[in-house]
């Protein structure tokens, strides 16, 4: 019998990667504060994810998920935001098109704030301070009250995560994400872009099929599947503090969920099944990811799924494979066969960006060929094994950053010092975010066309 959940089970468990609050009277009274305001997402949204991503998982769909590493207060704006999903939505609909298959639309936004850090302390020269954890914890300037750890900052962060989610959800049901506007999608700069004319192409083809549809009588106006989209937000469940005000009993099923994001996640560092993270999720019934990286093993994974999917419910979980080019051979075949004769369902995604993170001028960055070899090799793995490569978990941006080397436009590590933006990991830039659409998308017609492909004939029947 598993012990009993409540949404402070948590507490009683190891924990690691947590801030030490100076004033626990004050984080008590952010809490009991959050805990009385509006839910951001609600349970009816997050069962519909449930229900999109069971499909992904039966092979039917694709799941595209990324937004920034973290979240910054300092970058809040209505163009950040509007420029991010702009690229999303292009990224989107060259995955439908070009792949031929529905994509589930999951940010890394509206919450993804707290930042797990493989090192408490940081040094500079001869100073050595707490660690920056993510703008929802302390400050990320380099002086000893800046790393202060801060709970009115969770205030700030619910705040931002309503007005993000606000304008997100104009976009995506208000006009903004009509299938008639994939010319207009188109970034200015992405425009002088060698990604452009590909896109230019697709955007034309869709306005023909488009035209045809309306020609036939079916039409934008009369059919609004056409002319918005359903998009959810997703973030790394790690300050549990946090998630737990966020927690509520849904009043039409009385099951608990985690009102902060439709989907949260378990972070690599902190998926120990006998601690903290895992008890709070076990217990909310948000669709949840799990990242999988090479010290992951396969009896460590199933004794992860049975505290975390006891029911095995298509859509539940995740798991978000992130173990580095070259690394993928070695580690996915023995998580899929576990999975596999476990009769588990769950969705295979790859998040081809925390395994490759490289130091290069005194920047950490990513190599783009790093990345795509990754996901090559995730898409290699599945076709071998017959089972469905199920997504991708990006850290992107809709800016002209210079974050990650590489790409169509060939960024230097001498190019890094340019735009370098992020407060954490190195992100892809609209045009390498576009370029990687492009050729998962052919991945994805590959993927289908070999399980179309009708099975040899045996001699002699
Ligand atoms: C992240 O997704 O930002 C992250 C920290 O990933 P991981 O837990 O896989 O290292
Ligand atoms: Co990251």
């Amino acid at each position: 019998m598993p012990e009993r959940w409540s949404p402070d089970s948590w507490r009683s468990k190891p924990i690691v990667q947590v801030p030490e609050y100076p004033d626990p009277k004050a984080l008590a009274e952010v809490e009991g504060q959050l805990a009385s305001f509006p839910p951001l997402v609600f349970a009816g949204e997050a069962r519909a994810l449930k229900r999109s991503l069971a499909r992904v998982g039966a092979g039917e769909a694709f799941l595209l998920q990324g937004g920034d590493c973290a979240e910054s207060f300092a970058e809040h704006s209505a163009n950040n935001i509007r420029d991010f999903f702009r690229v999303f939505l292009q990224m989107a609909v060259v995955l439908t098109f070009a792949g031929a298959s529905p994509v589930v639309k999951v940010g890394r936004i509206a919450g993804q704030f707290a930042k797990p850090r493989s090192s408490p302390m940081e040094k500079r020269g001869d100073v050595e301070l707490p660690a920056y954890r993510g703008d929802i914890v302390n400050d990320i300037a380099f002086t000893p009250e800046a790393r202060i750890p801060d709970p009115r900052r969770m205030l700030s962060a619910y705040r931002q995560s309503a007005a993000t989610l606000n304008l997100l959800r104009a976009f995506a049901t208000g006009g903004y994400a009509n299938l008639s506007n994939a010319h207009q999608w188109m970034l200015g700069f992405v425009k002088e872009s060698p990604q452009s004319a590909r896109y230019e192409a697709l955007a034309h083809r869709i306005t023909e099929a488009l035209d045809f549809m309306r020609a036939c009588g079916i039409d934008p106006e009369s059919h609004p599947e056409m002319r918005t989209t359903d998009f959810y937000t997703s973030h790394e469940a790690l300050l549990l503090g946090f998630e737990q005000a966020m927690t509520r009993v849904d009043s039409t099923s009385g099951d608990w969920y985690d009102t902060s994001g439709h989907m949260i996640w378990i972070g690599d560092r902190t998926r120990q099944p006998d601690h903290a993270h895992v008890e709070f999720a076990r217990g909310v019934k948000n669709p949840i990811g799990l990242k999988c990286g090479p010290s992951l093993k396969p009896d460590g994974l199933l004794r992860l799924l049975d505290i975390l999917d006891p029911e095995r419910e298509p859509g539940r979980i995740t798991l978000i494979c992130r173990f580095g080019a070259g690394k993928v051979g070695e580690h996915l075949p023995a998580l899929i066969d576990t999975v596999r004769r476990a009769a588990r369902p769950v969705v295979w995604s790859c998040d081809p960006m925390h395994g490759n993170t490289v130091t290069a001028n005194g920047y950490k960055t990513r190599r783009f060929e790093q990345i795509v070899q990754e996901v090559r090799e995730f898409f290699g793995v599945h076709a071998a094994e017959g089972t469905h490569a199920g997504g991708i978990h990006l850290e992107m941006t809709g800016q002209a950053v210079t974050e990650c080397t590489g790409g169509a436009r060939a960024i230097s590590d001498t190019d890094l010092n340019d735009r370098y933006h992020t407060v954490c990991d190195p992100r892809l830039n609209a045009d390498q975010a576009i370029e990687l659409a492009f050729l998962v998308a052919d991945l994805l017609k590959k993927e289908k066309a070999e399980q179309a492909r009708p099975l040899p004939a045996v001699a002699g029947l």
